[in-house]
């Protein structure tokens, strides 16, 4: 996929801002890095209720999703580079677990609605996986939504240009089917990992089968 923009967003799911580009939204480092600790040391309790719009222009809550266990993944359609290959082990992960994967729930929401609406969204997420489902909407609620999930994200405006690019931490996040959060995988993590570990909860969930 062809990406207008600099490979600057989301490395490794750290935060990352190249030299010479300016925060256009005041971007508090300090919250960022409470954001990372309260996730990566389980400060707080991850996740929780939200209210967007789905690829279709559906209104959606976390409860439509519930009765599965469901991928949450933060990012935007404009990302270059990780977004799409994060994205992509997710829905090679799904693969690999066969009729499994039926499930499972693939959510991608955006943290950029600006640009990605509904219509954009729905190009987008195709390319992926056939039950991916984007989620964007009100500004505000999207901020809810991450906030939750302890994800950080900051617009950057590309120097002496309009256009910019989202700052934003990377986790592929495991919810059961109850909507509780059950962990994170770290950018990175391969499809065969994400499929043992998701296969893992399949069972419990569904001991019946395979
Ligand atoms: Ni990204």
């Amino acid at each position: 996929m062809k990406r207008r923009f600099f490979a600057i967003c989301c490395a490794l799911g750290f935060l990352s801002s190249a030299a010479g580009q300016v925060p256009a939204e005041e971007a508090d480092a300090s919250s960022a890095a409470a954001l990372m600790d309260a996730l990566m040391w389980g400060q707080e309790p991850i996740g929780g209720p939200f209210e967007l719009i789905d690829h279709t222009g559906a209104r959606r809550t976390d409860a439509d999703y519930r009765g599965k266990l469901a991928l949450i993944y933060f990012g935007y359609t404009y990302c270059p580079d990780v977004c799409p290959t994060d994205l992509q082990a997710m829905a090679s992960a799904l693969d690999l677990l066969g009729d499994g994967a039926r499930a499972v729930q693939p959510l991608f929401i955006t943290i950029d609605p600006e640009r990605d609406t509904p219509e954009h969204l729905a190009n987008y997420v195709s390319l992926f996986h056939p039950r991916l489902v984007g989620l964007t909407g009100e500004a505000e609620a999207v901020r809810r939504a991450a906030r939750a999930y302890k994800v950080f994200y900051a617009k950057v405006v590309l120097p002496e240009s309009s256009d910019y690019v989202m700052d934003h931490s990377a986790f592929i996040y495991l919810l059961d089917a109850s909507g509780r959060y059950l962990g994170f995988f770290p950018p990175g993590t391969s499809p065969e990992r994400m499929a043992t570990i998701i296969g893992s909860h399949l069972k419990s969930l569904f001991p019946d089968t395979q």
